[in-house]
């Protein structure tokens, strides 16, 4: 079985690689990613000697480049995306062209060779908010109302992977899940940023009042569940992902504040980030019924052994550094910049 995995070198694609390599020892994996700056081949030290395992530097838009991994391929986990919401604020084009016209080309080639299977990896973000003062949760049947760039973004790539299930029959699974925790995230999302500002004896910004709620996951968990739906699911369908790790980020940050033994005076209220979603929270009963797939990760200790990692990784985080200058990358809160 050989898998073309799309963002290998992201996040949760790294997780995923060594997810597959590690429970199939006759599946050979492709890692195809462009390398933005969210991309980093430190994430995959552990595997890149492995024989099963090949990188293809690349563009998920290059149709040719594409087309050709496609046709040595069995099936796809398509993970490569823009994906802060706030950067989507500042340079929402981006997240249009990768998120959107690069699920398009992947769709296409995917047909066009008869692929067993096409994963996408969505987000619960297409479903919009929730709001606080509610018990409701997203399912499967949700309608999507996504409010941001980014979660307009994916939820384009959402629907149009679903047309390629009813208008050419290509086998695809959807899966949307909550936000992702755990080692080797890039340090723009709140808990890898906010870990790295503590170490460096800085006070962390919290968006707007801090009560937004949040469905936390530990990415290993994640990577099971994808595994397991792109070996498993029953095709035209859509797996909800969760651990129900609802959170609010002052809960999430002040937990952080007391494992890095730092006080509640670093908290730093800052301007509310626009078009802030309020709530996510994931009913996740028919990947549990239909896959037996469960999270294995509870948050309090996943997050110990995330600030753990991090303060072990100094030069994962130095690398990244080094990088980000030689690169000019902007911050991703820029619009906050911008404002205040
Ligand atoms: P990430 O930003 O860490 O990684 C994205 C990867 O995609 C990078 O390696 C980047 O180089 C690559 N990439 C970007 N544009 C590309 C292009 N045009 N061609 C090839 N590669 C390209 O992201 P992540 O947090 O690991 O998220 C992975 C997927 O999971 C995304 O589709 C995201 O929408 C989804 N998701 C993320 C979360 C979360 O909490 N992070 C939650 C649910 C779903
Ligand atoms: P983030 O990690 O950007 O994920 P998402 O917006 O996709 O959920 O943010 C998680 C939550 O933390 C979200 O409610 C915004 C908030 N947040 C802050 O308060 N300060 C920050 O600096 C960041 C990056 C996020």
């Amino acid at each position: 079985m050989k898998i073309l995995v799309t963002g290998g070198a992201g996040f949760i694609g790294s997780w995923i690689i060594r997810h597959l390599l590690q429970q199939d020892s006759s599946c050979e994996v492709i890692n195809l990613d462009l390398l933005t700056y969210a991309g980093n081949l430190d994430n995959l030290r552990d595997v890149e000697t492995n024989p099963r395992y090949r990188f293809v530097h690349g563009d998920i838009r290059d149709a040719n480049l594409v087309s050709s991994l496609m046709q040595e391929v069995n099936m796809c986990i398509h993970a490569a995306a823009e994906t802060h919401v706030d950067r989507s604020i500042t340079n929402p084009l981006a997240f249009i062209e990768t998120n959107v016209l690069g699920t398009q080309v992947l769709l296409e080639a995917a047909q066009k060779c008869s692929l067993q299977k096409f994963v996408l990896v969505s987000t619960d973000e297409v479903y919009g908010s929730l709001p606080l003062d509610s018990e409701e949760k997203f399912t499967e049947q949700s309608p999507l109302k996504p409010n941001s760039p980014y979660a307009a973004s994916k939820a384009s790539a959402d629907l149009l992977t679903y047309s390629y299930f009813k208008t050419y029959g290509l086998p695809v699974c959807i899966t949307r899940c909550g936000n992702n925790y755990g080692p080797y995230q890039y340090p723009e999302k709140l808990i890898p940023f906010f870990i790295l500002k503590l170490m460096h004896g800085e006070s962390v910004p919290v968006y707007g009042d801090g009560l937004n709620v949040r469905d936390w996951i530990h990415v290993a968990d994640h990577a099971a569940a994808v595994t397991d739906v792109l070996f498993h699911g029953t095709p035209g369908e859509v797996y909800n992902i969760g651990a129900n790790g609802q959170r609010h980020n002052l809960d999430v940050i002040k937990t952080l504040l007391k494992l890095m033994e730092q006080p509640e005076s670093k908290m730093a209220f800052v301007q509310d980030r626009p078009g802030h979603d309020r709530r996510y929270a994931l009913e996740t009963r028919k990947i549990q019924n239909t896959l037996n797939w469960k999270p294995q990760h509870d948050f309090e200790s996943g997050l110990a052994e995330t600030v753990a990692w991090y303060q072990a990784s100094l030069p994962w985080i130095q690398n990244i550094q080094a990088r980000q200058q030689q690169e000019h990358v902007k911050p991703g809160a820029e619009w906050l910049i911008k404002k205040s």
